[in-house]
């Protein structure tokens, strides 16, 4: 079976998630969450001391990064993607983490291991693959690609309602400044920056639903299907 992907990239929060996982369930394709990748090898190398202060033991993390494992649960219909044999929920999403993932997702040997990984556990019939470089580096040749952006002030405030959602302690200006670093980090890393495909459909999420935005999606790709 031919391979169908949908990548859709863009800055920290811009609705990704939410909308991918929306256009899988339609599609009957299967979600994945790249950044849930970086953030499991971000909190692996936390939990095993490779991470000190601004330093990053980048051997050791290089050398323990090829005795973990990415799987799918075989929970069906919400199939997870397990890191190690496990699924990971709120701890990969907290402030230590997210403070974390753009340093470790700019080393070259953590994308080209996830980079691997990612095409792997693409092998499904059908994607909708969220991500920083799914259009520009992951699939350039992906069937539809979307690029989500939305002011950075809209992002911080969805970020924090969902963490204190969540019953985390965390201060507005701490998540906009992390917000606003990652960008800044991950759009001008060396190896695989943030960009716009040339190809992809950019749209800004900015006070605008989540049903809204699926409607263009799913209009740009019943116009091509
Ligand atoms: O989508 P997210 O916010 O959970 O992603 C966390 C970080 O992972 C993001 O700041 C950059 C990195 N990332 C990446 O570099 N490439 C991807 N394909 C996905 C995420």
């Amino acid at each position: 079976m031919k391979t169908s992907v949908i990548a859709v990239d863009g800055y920290a929060s811009t609705g990704k998630s939410t909308l991918s996982k929306r256009l899988a369930d339609v599609l009957g394709f299967t979600y994945i969450d790249t950044g849930f990748m970086y953030r499991a090898v971000s909190y692996f190398a936390l939990k095993n001391g490779f991470l000190k202060e601004e330093y990053i033991q980048e051997d050791a993390l290089k050398e323990a990064l090829h005795k973990t494992s990415f799987s799918w649960s075989k929970d069906i219909p919400s199939k997870l993607m397990l890191f190690n044999g496990r699924p990971y929920g709120d701890e990969l999403r907290t402030l230590e983490v997210s403070s974390w993932v753009s340093k470790i997702a700019g080393l070259g040997f953590v994308r080209d291991h996830l980079v691997h990984q990612q095409r792997i556990l693409s092998q499904l019939g059908g994607v909708v693959m969220d991500g920083r470089d799914i259009g520009t580096v992951v699939f350039p040749e992906a069937d539809f690609k979307f690029f989500l952006v939305a002011d950075a002030e809209v992002r911080a405030t969805r970020r924090f309602d969902e963490l204190k959602a969540k019953g985390e302690k965390v201060v507005y200006q701490d998540i906009l400044k992390n917000v606003i670093d990652r960008d800044h980090q991950d759009s001008t890393r060396l190896i695989s920056p943030l960009k716009k495909a040339e190809d992809a459909l950019e749209i800004d999420t900015t006070n605008v639903s989540v049903e809204t935005v699926l409607e263009q999606m799913f209009s740009t790709i019943n116009s091509k299907s």
